[in-house]
């Protein structure tokens, strides 16, 4: 009778993997465990598979080149991977690829895999004979998946971020002995420059670490955006009212650094005074930024001597009116289609979460959000923000 149930295939390098798999779902599953790629394609040609389960770390074959192939030859057949967090690359690329339905965070807990696990086959038993059915239930996977992953990532960024506050305190408690410590230097024999470097690094420790403090701040309270994404969220609840000079003046603050390395100006053309706009300063800081860093990014990609990022705003009855414009390299039709899918990104560092967070956080403003592009000509993403009354 065993023969009749769905098929579960799970590959693994590891042995041990193999056997705590095996042993703790057998019961409930039909299970085939193998230890690499190429046995795994041989069961697939072989059987009828309702789900493959793969490690993505194995030697020989990636679980990302297997899944490729299984996805190619056997497309019904449910795709997932079971990972740790430190791979959370190669999996939004699988996923943005749609050659996985899900994945699973090692060490996984039986009960949640039993569940995806059944899951996986209910979603093959009613849709192997139809791929519209498919691919639907793929994309609602998807989203579901890319929620979680941001969940993973937002995890992973609040560690080093919470260390990163403990140490700008400290610094903060070491600032407020810079007097004592400026009269100490008098005691020590130092050369007349060494004094008057360290005396200058001295007067600055304070704004530097309030600074420092400041930016951990604001880092903190975008990561604890990324946790909302794929989220609807409330427009009663968006209240904010916010005057967006001194934020259009802090993103191109926060994103000289990068511009200069670019080569890229950032300008502001507009009025001296604007309407304040319905939406949160965090929010607004995080799309300005966003948008200005994309515009320097492809002033510099595109490698001509220099380059502009402006910043244009224009109030129009009840709305505001921001432009971000660059002449950087621009974006072929293909790319434009695609941009503002979460995680969809042409950087090799990039996570492709930019444009998919501004569109969010612009429209649950109630506002809209358009971008235009020509490639090597440049780029105007346009954001239109209703005005506080
Ligand atoms: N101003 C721009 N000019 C050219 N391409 C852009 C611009 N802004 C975004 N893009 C394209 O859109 C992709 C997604 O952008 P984004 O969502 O900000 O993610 P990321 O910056 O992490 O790649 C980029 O990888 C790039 O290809
Ligand atoms: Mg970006």
């Amino acid at each position: 009778m065993s023969e009749g149930r769905p098929l579960v295939l799970y590959v693994d390098d590891e042995r041990a993997n193999r056997i705590v798999f095996e042993q703790s779902l057998g019961t409930e599953f039909r299970i085939q465990a193998v230890p690499d790629g190429p046995s795994a394609l041989a069961v697939l040609d072989r059987e009828e598979v309702a789900v493959l389960v793969t490690d993505m770390r194995m030697p020989g074959m990636s679980g990302e080149e297997l899944l490729r192939i299984a996805k190619e030859r056997k497309p019904a057949t449910i795709r997932m991977v079971v990972t740790a967090y430190a791979d959370v690359e190669p999996i939004l690329r699988a996923i943005n690829e749609g050659l996985v339905a899900r994945y699973i965070i090692k060490p996984w807990l039986r009960p949640e895999l039993v569940q995806v696990l059944r899951w996986a086959i209910e979603a093959w038993t009613f849709s192997r004979n139809s791929l519209a059915l498919y691919s639907r239930l793929m994309e609602t996977e998807r989203l579901a998946t890319l929620g979680s992953i941001a969940g993973a990532l937002v995890h992973d960024l609040k560690q080093p971020l919470m260390s990163l506050l403990c140490n700008a305190e400290l610094l903060r408690e070491l600032a407020k002995s810079s007097e004592t410590l400026e009269r100490a230097l008098a005691h020590v024999p130092l050369t007349v420059d060494e004094r008057e470097r360290l005396i200058e690094l001295l007067r600055d420790l304070d704004s530097v670490t309030s600074d420092l403090r400041t930016s951990t701040l604001h880092l903190s309270s975008l990561i604890d955006g990324l946790r909302e994404l794929g989220k609807p969220r409330d427009k009663a609840t968006g209240t904010h009212v916010t005057d967006p000079l001194p934020i259009v003046r802090h993103a191109m603050a926060v994103c000289q650094e990068l511009a200069i390395k670019g080569h890229a100006s950032i300008l502001y053309e507009g009025p001296t005074a604007l309407p304040r706009v319905q939406m949160s300063a965090t929010e607004l800081t995080q799309v300005l930024i966003n948008l200005v860093q994309n515009g320097a990014q492809a002033v510099a990609a595109r490698g001509a001597p220099q380059g502009t990022v402006s910043i244009v705003a224009r109030t129009e009855q009840n709305m505001l009116e921001l432009c971000v414009r660059d002449d950087g390299v621009g974006m072929p039709p293909e790319v434009l289609g695609r941009v503002g899918t979460p995680f969809f990104t042409t950087r090799a560092e990039g996570t492709g979460l930019g444009l998919a967070q501004c569109q969010r956080l612009v429209g649950s403003a109630g506002g809209r959000f358009r971008i235009e592009s020509e490639p090597g000509r440049g780029t105007t993403v346009t954001i239109v923000l209703p005005v506080a009354a």
